[in-house]
């Protein structure tokens, strides 16, 4: 996948940078996807660890990308890996099934039934992440890229759509229609009182005064919820991104962050 380092100088150089981005990745390539946030508290950093070991001793570095991740959620089960581009999912991985999982699964393609989540109710033991009850009920939103990216790389956030918005707002919205579409979208608050997204933008900018102030409050308001913690964790330029969508709609020139 193509680096960024560029400083860019117009929204056309960054479609161009997008659509470099987009073309070099190759959706065929096996990535196995660890979670390295709250699961190296059962091991995680070890096992990822192991795996990049194994896969220079085979030889498989460069056909295999490892991709340390955010949480996927599936958190009872740590650590966990998902294989791309087949979506495996194993559960409850120690670094000593490593070998298994390199001479079995990645090369040659067969499942290590052992480290396979079993529903609890004794039914059969489920081979992908998306037929996994837990996944499969759900449709993320605010956590689409946990657990798909490595949130310290930014080409990892742009392949996935990141910075479009931001983008669109800058170069075919002002502020108003910012404002009005966050509005129409109904996106409110999530700390409790639901306090509409929009209307609070429009009090900003209809604040006299010409430095305003963003603040992102990152505060984790119930303790152990980790709601914040794993946007912040696994997908951080979605917030960064946010905030800038903001201080275009609200006219900001200065921006803070407390976390
Ligand atoms: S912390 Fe690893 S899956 Fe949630």
């Amino acid at each position: 996948m193509t680096t960024t380092r560029q400083r860019l100088a117009s929204i056309e150089a960054f479609s161009k940078l997008t659509e470099g981005i987009k073309d070099s990745f190759d959706t065929e390539k096996v990535r196995c996807r660890i979670c390295i946030t709250g699961c190296r508290a059962f091991g995680a950093l070890e096992v990822c660890e192991r795996l990049k070991q194994e896969l220079a001793t085979r030889g498989l570095a460069e056909e295999v990308e490892v991709v340390e991740t955010g949480c996927h959620g599936f958190c009872a089960r740590a650590p966990v890996m998902e294989i791309d581009p087949w979506g495996y999912f194993y559960q409850g991985i120690e670094p000593d099934d490593i070998p298994a999982i390199v001479s079995e699964t990645l090369e040659n393609g067969r499942i290590v039934e052992k480290l396979l989540y079993s529903p609890p109710d004794g039914g059969e033991a489920i081979k992908l992440a998306s037929d996994v009850p837990f996944y499969a009920a759900q449709k993320k939103r605010v956590l689409r890229n946990c657990g798909q990216i490595d949130p310290r790389k930014i080409e990892h956030y742009i392949q996935r759509d990141g910075y479009a918005a931001l983008a669109k707002a800058l170069a075919e919205m002002s502020p108003e229609e910012v404002i009005e579409e966050v509005e129409a979208a109904g996106l409110r608050g999530r700390g409790g009182a639901g306090f509409p997204t929009g209307r609070k933008w429009s009090f900003c900018r209809a604040a006299e005064g010409d430095t305003k102030y963003l603040i992102c409050n990152a505060d984790e308001g119930d303790p152990g919820a980790f709601m914040d913690r794993a946007v912040l964790e696994g997908d951080p330029h979605a917030v960064i991104e946010g905030m800038l969508v903001a201080a275009h709609a609200i006219g900001a020139t200065e921006g803070r962050s407390s976390i």
